[in-house]
């Protein structure tokens, strides 16, 4: 018998990961995500070679624009937000596969055209049928466009070729309305065709997450409720809303960030060792730990919210929330969120994780924080361990990404003084390769129907149960507490670690 090596499929991976002939449909090109996102990550993609030279990029929207006028956006959100240089050649050649179609999400001459525009690129430009139809527009069309995909052939892959489609969050405002979406959605695509973008998986240091953890063996054997006395995980961003009212108002932090990006981080954190790195082996580990996070009974107290007011960004005065253009005076959405989950696993008991998130604070900064419980029995005077504190761990996930080790050193003098130090490792300091942008990773996936870095519907749903009774409380509540610009959310927060006798770190 032939011998198969087991890890014949890791091995695959490590060939280049170019995608084949193929092409993308993207719905919403005037969005943000389109231009600061999705168009540079192409670019960037098919500046590094991993795009197929014929790669085919269809705008779909209701501007009155020619193939022209869609090519100069392109152009324009790709020498603006790309993330590599700009190469007039490479530019030229991304160009020539760049098509336009006019229309309304359920207009059927339109979706005719976009069937008609996809044949043409598949003889012209040899895309060979295979298309990822990428959704960054709100959910409410996508039932839409899914049908008209399904009623128009486009969803079916045709023989020996692919049809994949994209979507973004928000994936519902609730479990309820997740799993309506998800019905729409798989309506019309198979479970294996559809990809959620969380674009926080996409991120270099969350996967290094994975590696830190499983590739070493000196974290795992403290990775437990007998050495971790709390994890911190914190997404906080020094900027307000922007232009963002529409989506952000009514749909809030919470929702916007820890039901996602915060619930996957800590279920990376948390979960057990998968049996491959596979999506499903993924998907199981991370599943159950969603399944096993509950929430303290006082909701009251493990809970806080807030809404920025007037105050400072770097120098800047700004204003609140409330004042901010598009929102409504009596807008209760919450722009700062913080949850207590514990995971109750043999792993996990006892040890809660807090998860915050918010706009408007002191800095921009997400890090999840390792903190270990104290040493057991201290051999040193009291005031030589005045000014030490807990053994840490922490992953910075952005900016500065690295890690930071802090623990306790003698103070070099006579006496045996203690204070905490850190070990510091940074990207910056060891590679010389640049991390690529999360939407790149993201985009080239979808191309090659690789789909571990993309959360399962199952995850959604699990994450929308923990979270549900959470917004539930704060909506009987009504408005949610203040904080100034440039601080550090509500004292309601200080005070939902103050009860456990823990404090937030100031990263
Ligand atoms: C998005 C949120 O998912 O993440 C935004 O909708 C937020 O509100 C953004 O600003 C932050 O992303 P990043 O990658 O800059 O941390």
């Amino acid at each position: 018998m032939d011998y198969v090596n087991p890890l014949r499929d890791v091995e695959d991976r490590r060939l280049p990961r170019i995608a084949g002939p193929c092409g993308m449909v993207l719905f919403g090109v005037t969005g943000d995500l389109s231009r600061k996102k999705v168009m540079p990550a192409i670019y960037d993609l098919a500046n590094r070679g991993l795009l197929p030279p014929g790669f085919s990029l269809v705008g779909y929207a209701r501007r009155d624009w020619a193939d022209q006028d869609f090519a100069q956006i392109v152009h324009d959100s790709v020498k603006q937000y790309a993330r590599t240089e700009f190469r007039e050649e490479v530019w030229k050649q991304l160009a020539e596969g760049l098509r336009f179609v006019q229309g309304d999400f359920d207009d059927d001459g339109a979706f005719e055209t976009l069937r008609r525009t996809i044949e043409e690129l598949d003889q012209a430009r040899g895309t060979g049928g295979n298309y990822a139809f990428y959704l960054a527009i709100p959910p409410g069309f996508f039932g839409s466009v899914v049908g008209q995909l399904q009623e128009h052939g486009l969803a079916q892959s045709p023989e020996d070729a692919w049809r994949r489609v994209v979507v973004e969050k928000p994936f519902g405002h609730d479990l309820e309305s997740a799993r309506e979406l998800n019905d729409t959605l798989n309506g019309v695509f198979p479970s294996g065709s559809v990809f959620r973008i969380d674009h926080y998986l996409g991120k270099e240091t969350v996967q290094n997450i994975l590696a830190m953890r499983f590739a070493n063996n000196m974290f795992e054997p403290i990775w437990n409720a007998n050495y971790v006395d709390h994890v911190q995980i914190t997404m906080a961003e020094d900027v307000g809303i922007g232009g963002r009212a529409g989506y952000y108002d009514g749909i809030g932090a919470a929702r916007d960030v820890i039901q996602n990006h915060l619930m996957q981080l800590m279920a990376l954190v948390a979960m057990e060792e998968p049996t491959s790195f596979e999506a499903e082996s993924l998907r199981i580990e991370k599943q159950k730990v969603l399944a096993s996070a509950t929430l303290p009974r006082r909701l009251d107290v493990s809970t806080a919210r807030g809404q920025y007011v007037e105050g400072w960004a770097g120098g800047d005065k700004v204003q609140g929330f409330l004042e901010e253009e598009g929102i409504k005076k009596s807008s209760t959405t919450e722009t700062f969120a913080a949850i207590t989950v514990n995971v109750e696993t043999r792993r996990w008991a006892g040890v809660p994780f807090y998860l915050r998130t918010g706009k408007r604070l002191g800095r921009r900064v997400t890090e999840v924080a390792i903190v270990f419980k104290r040493a057991p029995h201290l051999p040193f005077t009291e005031t030589a361990t005045e000014e030490l504190t807990q053994n840490a761990l922490v992953i910075r996930v952005q900016p500065d990404e690295g890690m930071t080790l802090r623990f306790g050193s003698k103070v070099p003098g006579t006496a045996m003084e203690i204070r905490d130090v850190n070990m510091d490792f940074a990207y910056g300091g060891s590679f010389t390769e640049a991390s690529p942008e999360a939407y790149e990773r993201l985009i080239l996936d979808v191309l090659l129907g690789d789909p571990p870095l993309f959360p399962r519907h199952e995850e959604v749903e699990l994450s929308w149960k923990i979270l549900d009774p959470v917004l539930a409380h704060w909506a009987r509540k009504g408005k949610p507490d203040t904080y100034a610009a440039g601080t550090w959310g509500p004292p309601s927060a200080e005070a939902m670690l103050a009860r456990d006798g823990r404090t937030w770190r100031r990263p």
